[in-house]
């Protein structure tokens, strides 16, 4: 029997609605009708209780901390699959066999290189802007080149667009850190892996050859994979919407880009970086986290929350693996930071304002030690994410497009404004 929903408002009429379950998760309530059957909307800023869509990509399940991509364990990702694997897996929703992965990989490969005239609009940037800056813009003059991959409607554009993007963010973002000190751009080499030839764009100059280091392009390609998709955040909701009115996917990333810059989603690494160089060591810890537990203060503990763990981020676990595999591949074992953020959070978790409200590590609490550690400045941590999320916005993306129920996204209001009056001429205002 389908299962249903009955609203019943207090002037005595009752409407129903459907209920849709999926494979794994909380059901729905389908309000579609709701305006049409009962003149009311349903009230959700922040979208604590909406589903926006129905995916096939990405589940979450918040209470027992568990991350999936298409199915597969974020921990078992992480360990037995490289980030391109990972790649194939999210847009195509099956691991690739050897033959398809050498194909893809390939593919990628020869999509590294951008338009010669792209590094142009680097020298528009001042040097000292921030990076995100620069990306939000380089990335959406990306719409300005690549004509032959505007038509959402064209699969295969489609298909050209997602290669374009997961190959050239790369080298994007190596050439945003790049152009920011003052260093010439470097070129991709074909030769090397994808997050090895990242490494090199990134650190390699000129008047050496630089040696990759595959123990750190490891742990770097691990966190691209801790960071590839995580279902419908802010960002990715962002992608959806630009994405629902038709906008050409290149303006669509830039527009995630833009919103995973804030402090409170992507910029939170950032953030939570600083914080621990402002805290500065252990024995301030205590003072630190008395303010982040008072309201009027403003400060919050970066790196810390989550909308939906109500558990230990499962990558903020891998992620501290990760970063202690670092820090001993380069002889930092007793890194000042890492060992303040594992104070801090060992503080924080036995604290009753965190355990209460179910706020644990995530995902940006141990990334910025990490990247610190691989040699990435600080501004430079959202953009790695950016350049990590890319696949994950291409896939939500690419399933909304081919979503038979997609339409442009337009939600309503409650308004409390001002009701109809007349405009008074000046004398009488
Ligand atoms: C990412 O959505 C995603 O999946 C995002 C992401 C992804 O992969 O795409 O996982 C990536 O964005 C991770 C989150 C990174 N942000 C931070 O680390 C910034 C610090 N955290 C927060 O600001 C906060 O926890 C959020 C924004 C992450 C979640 O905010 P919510 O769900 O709106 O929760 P809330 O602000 O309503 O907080 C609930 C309570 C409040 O206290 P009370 O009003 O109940 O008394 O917890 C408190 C908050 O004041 N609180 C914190 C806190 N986070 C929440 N207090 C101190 N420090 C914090 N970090």
């Amino acid at each position: 029997m389908d299962k249903k929903a009955t609203l019943t408002l207090n002037d005595g009429r009752s409407f129903e609605f459907p209920m849709l379950g999926g494979s794994v998760g909380p059901e729905v309530v389908d309000i579609r009708s709701l305006y049409g059957k009962a003149g009311v909307f349903t009230y959700d800023p922040g979208f604590m209780s909406t589903a926006s869509c129905n995916s096939t990509i990405t589940y979450i399940d918040g209470d027992a901390g568990v991350l999936l991509y298409r199915g597969y364990p974020i921990e078992q990702l992480a360990v037995h699959c490289d980030f391109l694997e990972v790649c194939y897996l999210l847009l195509n929703g099956e691991l690739p066999n050897a033959a398809q992965k050498q194909g893809f990989v390939a593919t990628v490969t020869r999509h590294t290189m951008v338009h010669d005239q792209l590094n142009r609009f680097f020298t528009g940037f001042r040097r000292d802007a921030h990076p995100m800056a620069t990306m939000v813009g380089v990335v959406g003059a990306l719409s300005a080149f690549y004509h032959d991959s505007l038509d959402i409607n064209d699969a295969e554009h489609r298909q050209v667009a997602a290669f374009r993007l997961i190959a050239k963010l790369p080298t994007i973002v190596a050439m945003a850190y790049k152009y920011s000190i003052g260093q010439p751009f470097v070129y991709p080499r074909n030769e090397l892996s994808y997050t090895g030839n990242f490494m090199r764009m990134m650190f390699a100059v000129p008047a050496e050859d630089y040696k990759v280091n595959e123990v750190l392009v490891r742990a770097l390609d691990r966190i691209f994979i801790l960071h590839a998709d995580h279902e419908q955040n802010a960002s990715t909701s962002t992608v959806r919407l630009s994405g629902s009115s038709g906008a050409n996917p290149f303006a669509c990333i830039a527009a995630g880009i833009a919103c995973l810059w804030g402090p409170a989603h992507g910029g939170a690494n950032e953030a939570c970086l600083q914080m621990l160089e402002q805290i500065g060591d252990a024995s301030k810890v205590g003072d630190f986290i008395k303010r982040a537990k008072d309201k009027n203060s403003g400060v919050r503990l970066m790196g810390f929350g989550h909308r939906v763990y109500k558990n230990y981020d499962p990558r903020a676990k891998l992620m501290r693996e990760t970063c202690h595999e670092v820090l001993n591949e380069l002889g930092l074992h007793d890194d000042r930071l890492f060992k303040l953020a594992i104070a801090l959070e060992k503080i924080a978790l036995e604290d009753d304002y965190f355990v209460s409200r179910k706020l644990y590590p995530n995902v940006d609490f141990y990334s910025g030690i990490v990247q610190r550690a691989l040699g990435i400045p600080t501004s430079m941590f959202t953009c790695i994410f950016s350049l990590a999320r890319t696949v994950g916005w291409i896939a939500q993306w690419q399933e909304m497009i081919a979503d038979p129920e997609y339409k442009i996204g337009r939600p309503r209001q409650l308004y409390r404004g001002a009701t109809r009056r007349d405009v008074k001429p000046m004398a009488q205002r």
